[in-house]
């Protein structure tokens, strides 16, 4: 039987980049220990009040059918919270409530791009923006970011890879994988590049509650002047810990949600009103347990940059943001890949080649910050001894 073109231009996108941590799940499972720094799920549980919420809300019969846009709370939630960050009033009517920022991505990429057309995005980049862009039918075409300073994106990169192809800029801040954050001034000036060159801007800003030290969130949709030509992506997954929640929003013109509603509806007929209440609760309340994941991802992110500050092979910077932090292996001679499969196989310690990211994650690790300090300790010792063995 013959199947649409896209599970052809999907196929092979994923396996591969994922194949050290599927190694190291086999190993343990078969009983061998093993140190896990390969997922970026939240280690912890998400607060114990929305869950609260989310039950009581599912018992009390918020179970029915919602709607494409999403229940009047939740947008209400997100309009006070937009408005909020962005000092300007963001009415309800620039929100849809969808399954998680993936989701949110795919909506996106359907309404935005069409067969040929050009996605910029920096590279490393996350692992499914590849393959959002090609189920659209788009080309995705990665602009390098340099490792030795700290993998920001310039804008005269960027307009460097501009073709007239080229429709939609896909940001993502704080990254995955590299932990930067845009600036408000380099926001300003990719901005400018994005206006002249009439581009849309996706941002996805899933790690948007984790910036660390001084750094400060910043986003394009918060410049009135870039309002209408940028999407927010985002959720809870990140923030509350909620991954398997799937509860994430899209944020832009009134114009924008209009013309993706319909791709919405066809997909989803709504999504779950008493997770869309809980989401609501989330976003409307204070937690204690939120504040104190993001002091300890700060806290871990300092634990590795200390751990392999010895070394004078494997070095890490301390990340603006996020869930990670790239560990630079150039200097061993191997690439990101040989180096993470050789920490598997001699040192039981599980990580992302930067590879799997795109060339431009060559020679680096990605750890994810979700262990606890004692184990991202010993990784870091187990990574030294490595990098040690090689030089
Ligand atoms: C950069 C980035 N975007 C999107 C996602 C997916 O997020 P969600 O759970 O909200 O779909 C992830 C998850 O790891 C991510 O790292």
């Amino acid at each position: 039987m013959r199947f649409a073109k896209v599970t052809q231009r999907l196929a092979g996108l994923g396996s591969e980049k994922w194949a050290v941590h599927i190694e190291g799940r086999r190993r343990a499972d078969l009983g061998e220990p093993m140190i896990f720094l390969s997922i970026g799920e939240p280690d912890a549980p998400p607060p114990a009040a929305i869950f609260d919420v989310a039950e009581r809300q599912m018992r009390a019969g918020r179970t029915r059918y919602s709607n494409g846009r999403g229940e009047p709370d939740v947008l209400r939630a997100l309009s006070r919270l937009y408005t909020e960050r962005t000092g300007r009033s963001i009415s309800t009517s620039q929100f849809l409530f969808l399954p998680g920022t993936q989701t949110a991505l795919y909506v996106a990429m359907m309404v935005l791009v069409e067969l040929g057309d050009e996605v910029l995005m920096a590279d490393p980049y996350y692992a499914t923006y590849e393959g959002v862009i090609a189920a659209a039918g788009g080309v995705a075409v990665p602009v390098r970011v340099d490792p030795d300073h700290g993998f920001h994106l310039k804008a005269a990169a960027l307009e460097k890879a501009i073709t007239p192809k080229t429709r939609v800029l896909l940001m993502n801040t704080p990254s995955n994988p590299t932990g930067a954050v845009f600036t408000r001034e380099e926001i300003a000036r990719i901005g400018k590049v994005c206006e002249q060159h009439d581009l849309w801007i996706i941002c996805d800003e899933v790690y948007a509650s984790l910036t660390y030290g001084n750094t400060v969130f910043a986003s394009p949709f918060d410049r009135a002047e870039l309002e209408k030509r940028t999407v927010v992506v985002s959720s809870v997954s990140k923030s509350h810990a909620m991954p398997g929640f799937r509860c994430g929003w899209i944020a832009s013109s009134e114009e924008f949600c209009a013309a993706a509603l319909p791709v919405s509806e066809t997909m989803l007929f709504g999504s779950q009103p008493f997770l869309e209440d809980a989401t609501a609760f989330a976003l409307d309340n204070h937690f204690p347990e939120v504040d104190a994941m993001k002091h300890a991802y700060e806290r871990r992110a300092q634990v590795l940059v200390e751990g392999l500050r010895a070394s004078k092979t494997v070095s890490a910077r301390m990340p603006e943001g996020g869930m990670f932090v790239m560990v630079d292996v150039r200097k061993t001679g191997l690439s990101g890949r040989a180096f993470a499969e050789r920490l598997l196989a001699e040192e039981n310690v599980v990580t992302m080649p930067g590879e799997s990211f795109g060339a431009g994650g060559a020679g680096h690790l990605r750890v994810a910050l979700t262990v606890d300090e004692s184990q991202i300790a010993e990784a870091c010792r187990r990574i030294a001894r490595l990098a040690d063995r090689l030089c």
